[in-house]
């Protein structure tokens, strides 16, 4: 069977390579861009320059600045009223996963007409949106190569995955210089995540050979560069790896899926409103050590290209080592358990069915090296709450 790739037809990696996006939007031939990008980075004044820029190459945009963390439906509907009254025709989104995201199910919208809710996978997306030009200021979630978005539905509460390879934005702008000033708790959790892209792209069911090579050289880099970036913020070098590596990290799970832990994860975020990276982060070990046995020269790999073990170490032992340098790496990164984050004990126990049952929905957790049940990923979650003993290879036999 034939390996489908899908990846931005133009992408732009380097310092400064923000300042090119008034030539990319006219080799698009994007007339009348809408802005899409959060409050912060209005009021600091990133969106305003990007504005300019694009304006002064002969291009007049506007600024939509009304994204919120964890992307809502309501808000994205707020931003199609935008792009429509505007007589907008192409998107250019500025900032994390959250603005990108929303550009993303903007152009789905624009497109297709109907609401967010309509796309949730599994079902697809038929037309392709206007061309979007993401540019992103952490590194990150890899949404600007990404085939996915995911939004909350402002009714339900609902945190949906929306998969199609329309959702690839047509550009993307990585300079890494606009994330040296991101404060070390998103260095720390977005870089998080990216690793998890990695881990979980190499182990999914859908790996390939091509997505090999990206999640693991992706993971090298994060593995030893990411508490470099939360230490030294102004360490330029460390920034620019963990950046490209970011990006590859997404390339590697846009085109073989994220597994279990992203399955778990959403929930998590959604209904405890807790970060997307840091949600990762707490359950990684405890997810690595439940399917290590199905893919146990898979993990090794994982092990060996972080430097965690070496050629003289057997499979076994290496994800064993692996496991306890992902709760280690937690540790140092100071990531909470959901105990320890303030989540109300009775409230994290209750909502765990819920929460097993919106995982298994979402489809991810079928990429899993295991595919566990939905009591399975309820025993995860309790045991990741506040682990007394923390889980090993031989738990997941
Ligand atoms: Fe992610």
């Amino acid at each position: 069977m034939s390996i489908e790739l899908r990846i931005p037809a133009l992408l732009k990696i380097g310092g400064g390579s923000v300042g090119e996006a008034g030539k990319v939007l006219a080799e698009l031939r994007c007339k009348r861009p809408l802005i899409v990008t959060d409050p912060f980075l209005h009021k600091q004044g990133v969106a305003e320059r990007l504005k300019k820029l694009v304006s002064e190459a002969g291009i007049p945009a506007e600024i939509f600045h009304s994204t919120v963390a964890d992307p809502t439906s309501d808000v994205v509907d707020a931003g199609v009223r935008v792009f429509r009254a505007g007589g907008h025709d192409s998107l250019v989104s500025l900032g994390g996963g959250s603005p990108i995201d929303t550009a993303k199910a903007m152009g789905m919208l624009v497109a297709n007409g109907g609401r967010v809710r309509d796309y949730k996978v599994p079902r697809p997306i038929p037309m392709a949106g206007p061309p979007h030009v993401a540019i992103p200021t952490t590194a990150g979630t890899g949404s600007e190569v990404t085939r996915f978005t995911v939004v909350t539905d402002s009714e339900s509460g609902e945190k949906m995955l929306i998969a199609g390879g329309v959702l690839v934005p047509s550009a993307a702008l990585v300079d890494y210089e606009l994330t040296l000033s991101m404060p070390a708790r998103l260095t720390a959790d977005t870089g998080t995540d990216s690793l998890t892209h990695a881990i979980e792209s190499y182990v999914s069911r859908k790996a390939n050979a091509f997505t090999d090579g990206l999640a693991l050289t992706a993971m090298r880099v994060i593995w030893e560069v990411l508490p470099v970036c939360v230490h030294e913020p102004g360490n330029r070098r460390a920034r620019e790896a963990m950046m490209l590596a970011a990006t590859q990290a997404g390339m590697a799970f846009s085109n073989a899926s994220v597994a279990l832990v992203h399955g778990m994860s959403r929930p998590l975020g959604a209904h405890f409103h807790v970060a997307h990276g840091l949600s990762n982060a707490m359950l990684l070990p405890a997810v690595t050590a439940f399917s290590a046995r199905a893919a146990m020269e898979r993990y090794a790999d994982c092990a060996r290209a972080m430097g965690i073990a070496t050629r003289e170490d057997g499979d076994e032992r290496a994800v064993g080592l692996l496991i306890e340098a992902l709760y280690r790496r937690n540790a140092e990164l100071e990531v909470p358990t959901p105990k320890q984050f303030g989540i109300g004990e009775a409230e994290y126990f209750d909502k765990i069915p819920l929460m097993a049952e919106q995982a298994l929905a979402s489809g991810s957790p079928q990429n899993n090296p295991r595919m566990p049940t939905a009591q399975e990923i309820e025993a995860i979650y309790r045991a990741c709450w506040a682990p007394a003993v923390r889980p090993t290879v031989a738990d997941g036999t």
